[in-house]
């Protein structure tokens, strides 16, 4: 855990479009004064609407596990009562006890990628990127995803893609990816998007949709940063531990397995009483507008 430091980027201002932001302020209902933790700042999108609400009384502490993106949230969010840290939504009980902020009013995670890593063509998280396929949030720790693709086997591969992409070509796709690394190293996304695609197209007998290699980007990308293990995590001990009784926990997710996690989580009525029978997903307005927000859910518990 550290303050922000450096980037990668030239932006001063983050190009990613918040999701649910409005469903979001509603159901966190940020108040004057309150205490309220982004544990995925990003670019500050939701911040921002956020420490408006809670004004110069409140305090805003912001997380994120990426470097580069801490330094666009500090073009969006600043002032005395803003924290922002170097850490995983994981770590929040150290980043807390540092901070000595005891319990807080609200928690908020927005999981995944931001445009602006999708959009930084140095951090391989795109299929056509020629840069080295890195996929971690935090470069400064853990493996890149072209060292998992030089080390794993066959069957751990096929594993991988199927336990966190559900890619039902798999298995190809493995067999493929360790004829190919033979015979040339697998370095960039464009590399994997041209394996790939050429896999899915001929066990598809037709024209590759893109839809496998977001399917394995995916995998990777969560393979490399732990991202369901960061997630339990959180769930099973984090979110509790840090907020106040009646604090509310909010998180959005963008595939079935992390949903699938939260859901679960949120279940325990012993810990939590949950404000979204059913997760808040985008309207058709922010839908058409925004084609990120299509596979956002939005779920929401209160402290018991
Ligand atoms: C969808 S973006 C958040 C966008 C943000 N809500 C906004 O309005 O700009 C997700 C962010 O979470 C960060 N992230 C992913 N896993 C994380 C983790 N375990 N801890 C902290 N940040 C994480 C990513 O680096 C990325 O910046």
């Amino acid at each position: 855990m550290s303050a922000s430091s450096d980037s990668h980027s030239n932006r001063q201002t983050s190009i990613h479009r918040p999701v649910l932001v409005r469903e979001v302020l509603r159901a966190v209902d940020p108040q004057p004064g309150q205490v309220i933790v982004d544990g995925t700042v990003g670019g500050g999108g939701h911040s921002r609407e956020i420490l408006s609400r809670i004004g110069p009384s409140g305090r805003l502490i912001g997380l994120d596990r990426d470097p580069a993106m801490l330094k666009l949230a500090a073009n969006a969010v600043s002032g005395a009562n803003v924290d922002l840290v170097h850490a995983s939504y994981a770590e929040l009980t150290d980043v807390l006890e540092q901070l000595d902020t005891g319990p807080v009013d609200a928690i908020l995670l927005d999981l995944g990628l931001s445009s602006d890593q999708l959009a930084e063509n140095s951090r391989g998280f795109g299929f056509s990127t020629t840069a080295p396929l890195d996929l971690r949030f935090d470069v400064t720790r853990g493996e890149p995803a072209w060292q998992l693709l030089e080390r794993l086997g066959k069957a751990e591969l096929c594993t991988l893609f199927q336990d966190y992409g559900e890619e039902r070509f798999a298995a190809a796709i493995a067999a493929e990816i360790i004829s190919q690394r033979t015979q040339q190293p697998i370095r960039t996304g464009q590399d994997l998007t041209e394996i790939v695609d050429r896999v899915a197209s001929s066990e598809r007998g037709a024209r590759s949709d893109r839809n496998s290699a977001a399917r394995v980007f995916q995998a990777l990308r969560i393979a490399v940063n732990e991202e369901l293990g960061q997630l339990e995590k959180f769930l099973n001990s984090v979110l509790e531990k840090n907020l106040k009784t009646g604090g509310r926990g909010a998180i959005i997710s963008f595939h079935s397995l992390e949903d699938r996690l939260v859901k679960n989580a949120f279940r325990d009525k012993h810990r939590f009483r949950v404000l979204t029978p059913k997760p808040v997903i985008a309207t058709a307005v922010e839908q058409r507008a925004n084609p990120r927000s299509r596979s956002a859910k939005l779920r929401v518990v209160e402290k018991r």
